[in-house]
């Protein structure tokens, strides 16, 4: 008979979960926020973000929390060395186009951005040659404007929209460092949902971080 729960330590902190269940949610019960960005509860598997790369002894490589599911003896470490300078190396390369205007943003203050390179300690990139880079604002439909500048292609909006709304208007175009939101040309994002949690047309400049919101829930 397969055992009902799965025995592990997070960061010294023993748990006892449920087979199948993801290293993010199980440290949620050690107490332990593992930094994320593409991972909702509530929405499929991406793992295409790698903030929350962490260390499980006796694995050769870094292990996404988001993905991994638990295995009896665990034992993982979320704040290794290698695991720390993994997540600071995203949020590098976030930084090389994210704006850091934090003073104009509405969602200064509350931005997992800002949150994780306080928490993670990388404040800045050192790909400082060429400007950031700029596109655009797009008009998306009658509550959504979307602002790549400040996106960071967690692509929880594509998913909610396709998921849960079951409108799969929005997709990533292009590849690399030209990816972006893009939304199916001859679609708008109308969905009565695409205003979920306060997006108002108008009032943000910023609603890649209301999108997050659209899709966020209190257990984030
Ligand atoms: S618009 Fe927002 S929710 Fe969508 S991919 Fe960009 S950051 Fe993520
Ligand atoms: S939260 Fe795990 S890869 Fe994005």
């Amino acid at each position: 008979m397969a055992d009902s729960v799965i025995n592990l330590t997070i960061d010294g902190v023993a748990v006892a979960v449920p087979p199948g269940t993801l290293l993010i949610e199980a440290a949620k019960q050690a107490g332990v926020l593992v930094p994320h960005y593409c991972y909702h509860p509530g929405l499929p598997v991406a793992g295409v973000c790698r903030m929350c790369l962490v260390h499980v002894e006796k694995q050769p490589k870094l292990a996404i929390a988001c993905a991994t599911q638990v295995a009896e003896g665990m034992v993982v470490n979320t704040t290794a060395a290698e695991a720390k300078a993994a997540r600071q190396g995203v949020l590098e390369f976030l930084l090389i186009n994210h704006p850091l205007d934090c003073p104009i943003c509405d969602q200064a203050g509350e931005c997992e951005l800002q949150d994780f390179v306080f928490q993670e300690g990388r404040a800045s990139t050192r790909y400082t040659e060429y400007p950031k880079r700029y596109n655009p604002v797009e008009d998306f439909g009658p509550d959504v404007l979307y602002v790549p500048n400040r996106c960071i292609l967690c692509t929880r909006c594509v998913r909610f929209m396709e998921d849960v709304a079951q409108e799969p208007v929005l997709n990533v175009s292009e590849r690399g460092d030209r990816a972006f939101i893009g939304i199916h040309p001859e679609s708008r994002l109308d969905h009565p949902w695409a205003g979920n949690g306060g997006l108002m047309r108008g009032l943000p400049r910023f609603p890649s971080i209301e999108l997050i919101r659209a899709v966020s829930s209190p257990q984030m």
